[in-house]
């Protein structure tokens, strides 16, 4: 795992990474890099939104059922979150699990990482907090070691939808590795209704469209970018075939950008796939689940099956 990478090295990843993909002959960028403390913020936001169903579904599938998971072994040892945010949704966990005595929130998004666990902190005195400001997505090998205690993987937020299917795979299959005797709790959201997922992934409101747009005004900031803003559309696609939500940025023009002193093009028309939010059925996550080496225990579903929150253990 990247533990601690220098401000500089980061900078290096990111450059590098954003230029690769806007250089491609279809623009790609990985969804990772929306998350600096602007877009962290502004994700807070959507989860605010009416439209976002995702975040007070799952919330509400961890409020019945908190308890239950407490009878998992981690919930008395340390529990380990992927991509943990604000850590908002930890709570619920953390109020039912009395007796846990270390937590590690992982995300890429490090002064909003501290904030939140600066706030664990606060909150639950007792419980040692090691936040690892770090990319999941590279090797685990450099996790602080933990104490030799049992442990939870608490994955919510569906950010496992954000891979690709064999990406997600992948990466199931490392945590794994990583960790083999650990329970994983992962929120996975579920197909439904087209229109209720367009309105998810661009509400009227616009929050979604600056989530979108701060990644054009962070290579501005970052690698010297000169995007014009006004000259990019935020567009939400349900692409039925893969099953997921797909963001792009649209050039409203043929217009040239320089970016770290590299000049991309862009024809009117063209987008930059910023994000894709896939949605899995129970078969479907059951298949990706097995192939990265878990196998389902237990699901938790909300009353309209919009979402679902696995248990799985090492198969
Ligand atoms: C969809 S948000 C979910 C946030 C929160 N867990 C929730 O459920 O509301 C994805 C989170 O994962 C983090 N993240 C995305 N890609 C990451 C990566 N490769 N490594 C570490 N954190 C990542 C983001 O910074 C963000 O906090």
């Amino acid at each position: 795992m990247t533990k601690h990478v220098s401000p500089e090295a980061q900078a290096d990843l990111f450059r590098d990474d954003i230029l690769a993909g806007l250089l491609k002959d279809r623009k790609v960028v990985s969804s990772k890099w929306l998350y600096d403390d602007v877009g962290s913020h502004l994700f807070e936001a959507i989860t605010e939104l009416d439209a976002y169903y995702p975040t007070r579904t799952e919330i509400s599938i961890l409020e019945r059922n908190a308890k239950k998971y407490r009878r998992l072994p981690g919930a008395r040892g340390a529990m380990v979150e992927l991509g943990s945010g604000s850590s908002r949704k930890t709570d619920l966990l953390l109020d039912a699990f009395p007796d846990l005595s270390v937590y590690m929130p992982i995300d890429i998004s490090a002064n909003h990482l501290k904030a939140a666990a600066e706030r664990v902190r606060r909150a639950y005195p007792s419980l040692a907090v090691i936040p690892v400001a770090a990319d999941f997505t590279q090797p685990f090998g450099q996790l602080p070691l933990l104490p030799e205690l049992p442990v939870l993987i608490f994955f919510p937020g569906s950010t496992i939808g954000n891979f690709e299917k064999s990406e997600a795979a992948a990466l199931l299959s490392n945590i794994r590795s990583a960790m083999p005797e650990a329970s994983l709790i992962i929120g996975v959201d579920r197909p439904k209704d087209a229109q209720v997922l367009q309105d998810a992934y661009d509400d009227p409101a616009g929050i979604t469209a600056a989530f979108n747009q701060n990644l054009l005004q962070r290579i501005n900031r970052e690698l010297d970018g000169t995007f014009d803003l006004a000259a990019f559309a935020h567009k939400a696609v349900w692409n039925v075939s893969e099953s997921r939500i797909e963001m792009h940025l649209e050039s409203k023009a043929q217009q040239t950008v320089t970016i770290a002193g590299e000049t991309v093009a862009f024809a009117k028309g063209e987008t930059i796939h910023t994000e894709n939010s896939h949605k899995y059925s129970e078969d479907a996550f059951e298949g990706i689940a097995h192939e990265g080496g878990w196998q389902i225990t237990d699901v938790d579903s909300d009353e309209n099956n919009w979402f679902s929150v696995y248990t799985l253990q090492a198969a």
